[in-house]
């Protein structure tokens, strides 16, 4: 396994130090091989929003999983979870689910264009949307700019495609438009920029990116894999009162078993086979034992119970960190998405290229002494950590003594 790992955060490269091999999750608690009990704010980066092994999900998959682990064929968890999601994401009207929300992208990229006939996608700096060779470009040197491949094996042919703009920059957003409005198939953004730390955005950098993309005729993506059911039984699109033409959704929706879908209007969805010709198809698309996950999970927040729980959560949290006078970091926190930032001077970021270098060796060299003292963090400084139903509020108030 090269780095020995599956996907290379988890190797611990950006905070050093050994990655703990986990047995075992319960609620707020995972527990590793050697029996060390840890308060986990990392929770699978995002689906555990209801905390780990929670009995109703659990007793969903197994219930599911003696019926059988895949058919590859209709089944009726599909209708069920796609009428959970669209009503949590209503007005849309179609969901097509996939495995992953890099596929979800994947998928939504491609409707894009063939429903525009256009072949240019715009992205933002500091958003991440999957590892698709078209997201995989990051920004070259001008103020936007054709991108440049972020990772090797992504061939020019593929970059020149994307182009990227900074985050929160309405000049630049007139100009990228200007440009290059008429041949822009897509714009794509994270609404809460949740991959470079939380980049908090002024809903009138999304309410314009709304208005070009209507008046140039580009399809307006909202990647809401991270946040979508995170701010309530609905997307980040509804909180800042933004309606994109299709959303990306995965890691809740899945509860934990892979689980990505792109919702949206019928007019674009419909473009999927088998009625139209733009495709996509998966062996494990659909998945009964995921959408089992799915629904019992979904089923749970639709009470608004964990919702209220995590509201608390984060209150308890503000005031924990407004106590500690001598603290060395600040927090950014929407919701149950949070981010201990270690400088104390200069803005908080809205762009990742913001990021002071100091934050980044302040959150490093603090990140061994917070997995001895029983607590796992997302092992980045650039990444978010997440709040779920399960944590107490004395797990948040350890936490914030611990950072
Ligand atoms: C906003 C966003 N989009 C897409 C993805 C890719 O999803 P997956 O890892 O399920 O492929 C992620 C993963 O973290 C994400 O945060």
């Amino acid at each position: 396994m090269p780095g020995g790992v599956s996907s290379p955060v988890r190797a611990f490269g950006s905070v050093g130090g050994t990655p703990r091999y986990m047995s075992r999750g319960e609620g707020a608690y995972l527990f590793d091989e050697d029996g060390r009990k840890y308060v986990d704010f990392c929770m699978a980066w995002g689906p555990m929003i209801l905390g780990h092994a929670h009995p109703a999900v659990i007793e969903a998959v197994t219930k599911a999983a003696k019926d059988g682990l895949a058919f590859g064929t209709v089944h009726r968890n599909e209708p069920e979870l796609a009428e959970l999601v669209l009503e949590a994401f209503a007005p849309a009207d179609r969901v097509r689910f996939v495995v992953s929300g890099t596929e979800a992208v994947m998928t939504a990229i491609r409707l894009a264009r063939a429903h525009t006939s256009r072949h240019l996608l715009l992205k933002f700096s500091g958003c991440y949307h999957g590892h698709a060779d078209s997201m995989l470009v990051k920004a070259g040197s001008g103020i936007v700019t054709l991108g440049l491949a972020e990772s090797e094996g992504v061939t020019a042919t593929v970059v020149k495609d994307t182009l990227v703009a900074p985050l929160g920059d309405l000049e630049a957003l007139e100009k990228v438009f200007k440009e290059h409005g008429s041949q822009l198939a897509a714009a794509l953004i994270e609404p809460l920029p949740a991959n470079n730390g939380l980049l908090v955005q002024e809903p009138r950098f999304l309410e314009r990116l709304r208005e070009l993309t209507k008046e140039h005729g580009a399809v307006l993506i909202f990647d809401e894999v991270i946040n979508g059911f995170r701010f309530g039984f609905h997307g980040y699109g509804k909180v800042v009162k933004v309606q994109p033409d299709l959303t990306t959704l995965g890691k809740i929706i899945g509860g934990g078993l892979p689980v990505g879908a792109v919702v949206g209007r019928a007019e674009i969805l419909d473009r999927l086979a088998p009625l139209g010709k733009t495709y996509q198809a998966g062996t494990m698309a659909g998945n009964p034992v995921a959408l089992a996950a799915g629904i019992a999970t979904l089923k749970e927040l639709r009470t608004g119970d964990p919702y209220r729980h995590l509201a608390a959560l984060g209150a308890v949290m503000d005031s924990a960190v407004e106590s500690k006078k001598d603290r060395a970091f600040r927090l950014v926190r929407v919701g149950s998405l949070f981010w201990p930032y270690y400088s104390l001077t200069g803005p908080i970021p809205t762009q990742a290229e913001k990021i002071a270098p100091d934050a980044v060796a302040g959150f490093k060299s603090r990140y061994g002494g917070w997995l001895d003292a029983g607590f796992y963090l997302p092992p980045s400084a650039y990444e978010v950590g997440f709040l779920s139903a399960a944590h107490s509020p004395d797990d948040v108030e350890r936490l914030v003594r611990a950072l």
